[in-house]
């Protein structure tokens, strides 16, 4: 609409006058946020923006492929693309505590994209998808909110990188940024999709991280997006994906007796969670269809070979939290 598109015109211009023919870096994550503000200063300054996308291993399925085909393949942005999974799940092997392994992929992420970010020696600008609320969560200032979100947010990066902050997205809503996204060309099942966190896969393993774990964890999880998103509920007309807050698979490092054919079975368990809220601080369980819980389990079990058993978290927050680590 109309509105967006002055928007669009008028947020071009103000970042034009700002970085002027200087080099600006962003880290992008995939994820709603970083995605609109690349698209948003890509369409002001074109090749003036390197993106930087670190991989940490802990990403869903496709996840690579899916904002490279988005950045480089439609919008033609520049992107470097950095597969960190070996120094990522090197630096994690043996660390069972949810708050360390937090650190510890936050602490890396920062490590890899200031590497990167040093080879780019032009840049004079650091950009961030910084949004309304989360300037307004931390009193006030981004640099603040670095400080209070690194353990919790892989995209706090700290201040010695000596750029300047680029935040076109400081003033905007959540829904405005989907909207923003949106009227930038970036496709809706991107801009709209469900929240996921920085240390990704990383606190969905519970306990230690392994690489078969999370190849394990990826594919279940690909299985259970899938469903929700072809699964239309018929009162609403909505798919069960938006009728969903934040819906995943937890991986278990237990292993429980099944039966395949004659044969006994000994393999790991999932767990689907999903959840309904508007904030995130408090959640139900969602009251999946019975059907579609027994199509999600069916697949997972007979496609991916490793998980013999598939459980329902029915727990809502408080007490519980969405994510179990
Ligand atoms: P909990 O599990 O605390 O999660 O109920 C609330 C929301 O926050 C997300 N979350 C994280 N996001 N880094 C993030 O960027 C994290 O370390 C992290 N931990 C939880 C969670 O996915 C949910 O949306």
């Amino acid at each position: 609409d109309w509105v967006m598109k002055d928007y669009i015109t008028e947020a071009v211009a103000r970042i034009r006058e700002q970085v002027g023919d200087e080099e600006v870096i962003l880290g992008l994550s995939g994820g709603v946020d970083s995605s609109v503000a690349a698209a948003l200063i890509h369409r002001a300054i074109g090749d003036q923006l390197t993106c930087v996308f670190v991989d940490h291993g802990l990403l869903r399925q496709n996840e690579g492929q899916l904002v490279m085909d988005m950045f480089v393949g439609r919008l033609h942005a520049k992107v470097i693309h950095i597969d960190a999974s070996d120094q990522f799940l090197g630096q994690l092997t043996g660390e069972s505590d949810p708050e360390q392994k937090r650190k510890i992929i936050g602490r890396e992420f920062v490590e890899v994209f200031q590497a990167e970010a040093k080879k780019l020696s032009n840049a004079k600008w650091l950009a961030q998808g910084t949004i309304y609320p989360d300037v307004v969560e931390s009193g006030g200032t981004a640099s603040k909110k670095a400080t209070i979100k690194s353990h919790h947010n892989v995209g706090g990066l700290p201040k010695t990188l000596g750029l300047k902050l680029l935040e076109p997205l400081r003033e905007l809503f959540k829904d405005e940024v989907r909207e923003l996204g949106v009227a930038l060309g970036l496709p809706p099942e991107m801009v709209y999709r469900h929240p996921f966190p920085g240390p990704g896969l990383g606190v969905r393993i519970l306990g230690e991280v392994k690489r078969e774990y999370a190849d394990l964890l990826r594919r279940a999880d690909a299985i259970f997006i899938e469903e929700l998103r072809n699964t239309r509920d018929t009162a609403s007309g909505k798919t069960w994906y938006e009728l969903t807050s934040q819906a995943f698979v937890v991986f278990l490092p237990v292993k429980s007796v099944g039966v395949m054919g004659d044969g006994r079975t000994y393999d790991y368990v999932v767990a689907l969670r999903a959840v309904q809220t508007s904030d995130f601080m408090t959640a139900d369980w969602a009251e999946l269809p019975y059907s579609l819980l027994k199509k999600v389990s069916g697949r997972i079990i007979n496609e991916v070979r490793g998980i013999n058993r598939v459980a329902y978290d029915v727990s809502s927050k408080p007490p519980a939290t969405i994510e179990w680590e």
